[in-house]
C-alpha cells in the first residue's frame, strides 16, 4: 500500500491538469466510506456515509480546492477570491496559503460559524463580512474577479467541480459498483452537480455498470430550487447552505431530472435530529447542514419512498467541530450536571449508582 497522494494525483487523468500544473494539495480525499448499521435497518438495505469532513480543513471543498488553487497558480493568479458561508472560505485560506497567493474572503455578516472564521483568520485572509447573504456575497465577488486581477474560485469557476466529482470516483472505487441512491445536502448546488458529473464519467468510461438516482435536499426556510425561485431572504439553522439563488441551480436541476432523482427540503428540526441521530449511533460528528442528506433519507424512508434492498451511499459534507455553538444549544445536561470533586457524586449523575 503507498500513501494517499490527494485527488490530483490519484486522479490525474480524469481532471483537467497538464504535468506542468503546480499541484498544490493538502492530501484531500480518500475519505472514509462508513457503513451505518442504523440507516441500513431503517431502508431494509445497505447505507454507507462518504465522511467528508475528513478532509484536510474539515469539508468536501479541499477537493475542488486543490484543483481550483493548482490551476490559477498555473495561470499566473497573484490573489483569489471567494464567497462563502465558510466552508470554502476555510479550504480557499488554507490551499491560497500553501500556494504563496493572498486569500479574499467574503462571508455574510453574523452568519458564519466560529470555526470556519478561525480557519480563515490562521490561514492569513483578508475576511469581509458583508451585511447580505451569501447570494450578495457572491455578487461582489464575480464583480472583483471581473474588474481587478483576482482569481475567482467559487464553485461557478468549473475547475471546482472538477475536483469536486473525485467523490464520486472514490465511492464506486471502494464499493466496487455505482450505488442505486446517492443522498446529499444542496446549497450553492455546485456538489450534486460535480457528483452527478463524477458518477456519469465513470459509468461511460465502463467503471460502473450505471449510475445512481441523485437525490438532493435543501432546507426548507432556504429551498429555492424545491420551490421553483428564488428566495429573497433565506434563513436556516444550517448556515453553510443558507442561499437563496444557487450558481449551479440549472446543473442540480438536470442532475436530479437526468438520474430520476429528487430535490426536496427539510426543516431545520429534521437537520438537528439527523444531526444527533449520526453522533449518537454512528459515531460520525457533523456540522448542521451536513446532516440535511440524512434527515432527507430518514424522512423518504418514513414516507415509504424507499424500496428495499438497495446500495445508498450518503455524503456528509462538514465536521461537526466548525460549528460547536449550535451543537451545544439546547443542551441542558453540561449544565445540570456539575459536581463536586467526588466518586458517589460522579456515579450518581452518571447513573451508576
Ligand atoms: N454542506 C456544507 C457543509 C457546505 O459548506 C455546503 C456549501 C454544502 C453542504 C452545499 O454544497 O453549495 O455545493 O450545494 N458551502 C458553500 C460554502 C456554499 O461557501 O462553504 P453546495
Amino acid at each position: 500500500a503507498r500513501p494517499w497522494r490527494g485527488v490530483i494525483e490519484e486522479y490525474r487523468d480524469w481532471l483537467p491538469v497538464s504535468a506542468k500544473t503546480p499541484v498544490v494539495t493538502l492530501g484531500e480525499g480518500g475519505t472514509p466510506l462508513v457503513h451505518s448499521a442504523w440507516l441500513s435497518e431503517l431502508v431494509r438495505g445497505e447505507v454507507h456515509l462518504k465522511v467528508e469532513g475528513s478532509n484536510p480543513t474539515g469539508s468536501f471543498k479541499d477537493r475542488g480546492m486543490t484543483a481550483a488553487i493548482s490551476t490559477a497558480l498555473e495561470d499566473g493568479a497573484r490573489a483569489v477570491v471567494c464567497a462563502s458561508t465558510g466552508n470554502t472560505s476555510a479550504s480557499m485560506t488554507a490551499y491560497a496559503a500553501r500556494a504563496g497567493l493572498t486569500p479574499i474572503v467574503l462571508v455574510p455578516l453574523g452568519k458564519i460559524a466560529a470555526g470556519k472564521m478561525a480557519q480563515a483568520v490562521m490561514h492569513g485572509a483578508e475576511v469581509i463580512q458583508v451585511r447580505g447573504g451569501f447570494d450578495e456575497c457572491l455578487q461582489i465577488s464575480r464583480g472583483l474577479a471581473e474588474e481587478y486581477p483576482v482569481a475567482l474560485v467559487n464553485s461557478v469557476n468549473p475547475v471546482r467541480l472538477q475536483g469536486q466529482k473525485t467523490a464520486s470516483f472514490e465511492i464506486v472505487d471502494v464499493l466496487g459498483r455505482a450505488p442505486d441512491v446517492h443522498v446529499l445536502p444542496v446549497g450553492n448546488a455546485g456538489n450534486i452537480s460535480a457528483y452527478w458529473l463524477g458518477f456519469r464519467e465513470y459509468a461511460e468510461a465502463g467503471m460502473a455498470a450505471g449510475t445512481p438516482q441523485m437525490w438532493g435536499f435543501q432546507a426548507a426556510g432556504a429551498a429555492p430550487i424545491v420551490r421553483g425561485a428564488p428566495v429573497p431572504d433565506p434563513d436556516t439553522i444550517a448556515t453553510a447552505i443558507r442561499i437563496g439563488n444557487p450558481a449551479s441551480w440549472h446543473l442540480a436541476e438536470a442532475a436530479r431530472d437526468e438520474s430520476s432523482g429528487r430535490i426536496e427540503a427539510v426543516t431545520d428540526e429534521q437537520i438537528l435530529q439527523a444531526q444527533r441521530l449520526l453522533g449518537a449511533r454512528d459515531g460520525v460528528f457533523v456540522e448542521p447542514a451536513s446532516a440535511a442528506g440524512v434527515a432527507g433519507l430518514l424522512a423518504a424512508a418514513e414516507a415509504g419512498q424507499v424500496e428495499a434492498g438497495l446500495t445508498v451511499t450518503v455524503t456528509v459534507t462538514g465536521h461537526g467541530l466548525k460549528d460547536t455553538e449550535t451543537a451545544l444549544s439546547g443542551v441542558d445536561s453540561i449544565v445540570d450536571s456539575v459536581i463536586d470533586a467526588d466518586v458517589s457524586a460522579a456515579a450518581e449523575v452518571a447513573g451508576l449508582a
